[in-house]
């Protein structure tokens, strides 16, 4: 059988085809003349499926996409504090080349408009690094979150170069606040080179898979970078990724994004899928016009926006019975789904509400496919109280959900493989 997504993909590409509204950006000569008839889409899963139809292998420059990836880079070579003392996390409400500072600090507003991005690119790599060594640090940092080596485009970056006197203006008035410490031209020399590595649709997929997949490349199976990263930048893509479109794209599209002036679109949906699409027309705002268009049909279709609600924590608790008589009796609680902390309380709940009498107690994890931290640590923590109640208790976890269950000061749980070992031990 043929996937259906594919041809999903390209039913899409089809319906936005014939919009031809806006222009390719006008402002690097190289880039007005690409061809603006091109137009791809790929969805990149978080367990490294890539589907993708149209103009997917099509080489462009990556422009303002590099920025959330340079930016994590900083934060993960410098960390949080020195980063975030140089650059804020605000939405600016203004386009992504404003020349503004923010009043008190003189600190750009965030990294993805230009101000905040010469600046996250001044921060890629130890302090130490050469401007060619920081360059490689940030095209080696981007070709591992594509899962491949990629290159430059040497023609757009000495188009862009020539024209770059906006930026160069951004860089001296950073520089004159100490937030840039070297040399501007130096800086947006790098930062330009950074914004014209050439990458494909496919290839921005996997990327934003990986800042989906925590950090970890989903084809690589490299954890490119750490977790709080991620949650900063996705956080940070959300308020800022569309620049002063981000407050429709967050209500209409609600997936933390970001686009280029080249006509590339990410979308990076947490834990599930990395979205990209290409086209080079944009709108008022720099952001692909048919790109936008596909990812609200895409976030409308298939339920993508992070603000829809997912299904209720109570169905957590699929069964709650006893299974045996008399002093026998053993009251089994079986759970079922990914279990947070809403799950968890929801479990807290059923215990206390239904305060078992049987001394034999079970938590039945066999249908859960997930726990995180929290959940994990209050499972063990009702497990320590019914322990202290007098009760022994067990859980039923074939698939190790909980690996070494230490419930700890006083608690105990014997862990079993199914069910029915509870159910022989009570008839033995
Ligand atoms: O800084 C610039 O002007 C470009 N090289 C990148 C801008 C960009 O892609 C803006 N995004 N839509």
């Amino acid at each position: 059988m043929r996937s259906i997504i594919p041809d999903y993909v390209t039913e899409a590409l089809a319906e936005v085809a014939p919009d031809i509204s806006g222009e390719p950006a006008g402002y690097i000569p190289e880039l007005a003349a690409a061809d603006p008839e091109r137009l791809g889409a790929v969805f990149a899963t978080v367990d490294g499926e890539v589907y993708g139809a149209g103009d997917i292998d099509t080489e462009f420059t990556i422009q303002s996409i590099s920025k959330p990836f340079t930016y994590a880079l900083a934060l993960a070579d410098r960390g949080f504090d020195t980063v975030l003392a140089k650059v804020g996390v605000e939405p600016s409400g203004e386009a992504f080349n404003e020349i503004s500072l923010e009043g008190d600090t003189g600190r750009p507003r965030n990294p993805m408009i230009n101000a905040g991005a010469i600046t996250a690119h001044s921060l890629a790599g130890s302090a130490e690094l050469t401007p060619a060594e920081r360059v490689e640090r940030v095209v080696g940092g981007l070709s591992a979150f594509a899962g491949r080596r990629l290159t430059m485009d040497e023609v757009v970056c000495a188009s862009e170069l020539k024209y770059a006197h906006r930026n160069l203006a951004i860089a001296h008035m950073l520089r004159s606040h100490n937030i840039l410490t070297e040399d501007p031209r130096t800086i947006v020399d790098g930062y330009t080179r950074q914004c014209s590595v050439l990458v494909t649709t496919r290839d921005l997929a996997v990327m934003a898979a990986t800042l989906a997949n925590r950090g970890i490349n989903p084809l690589s199976g490299e954890q490119v970078i750490p977790e709080p990263v991620v949650r900063q930048v996705l956080s940070v893509m959300s308020t800022c990724g569309m620049y002063d479109a981000a407050g429709d794209w967050a209500t209409q599209v609600g997936i933390p994004a970001k686009s280029g002036v080249a006509g590339g679109l990410i979308g990076a949906l947490p834990g599930q899928i990395g979205i990209a699409t290409f086209s080079p027309r944009l709108d008022r705002h720099g952001n692909s016009v048919r790109g936008v268009s596909l990812f609200e049909r895409f976030s409308a279709d298939m339920g993508l926006h992070v603000m829809e609600v997912p299904p209720a924590a109570r169905a957590v608790v699929r069964f709650d019975h006893v299974v045996g008589r008399a002093k026998n009796a053993i009251r089994v609680i079986q759970l079922q789904g990914g279990i947070g902390f809403a799950a968890a309380e929801r479990v807290v709940r059923e215990v206390m509400d239904t305060a078992p009498t049987e001394a034999r107690v079970a938590l039945d994890l066999t249908m859960v496919y997930s726990i995180d931290d929290v959940a994990r640590r209050m499972l063990l923590e009702v497990a320590r109280r019914l322990t202290l109640d007098g009760h022994e208790v067990y859980l039923v976890d074939p698939e190790s959900i909980i690996p070494d269950p230490d419930p700890g000061d006083g608690g105990r749980v014997t862990v079993v493989g199914n069910v029915e070992q509870l159910e022989l031990s009570v008839s033995s």
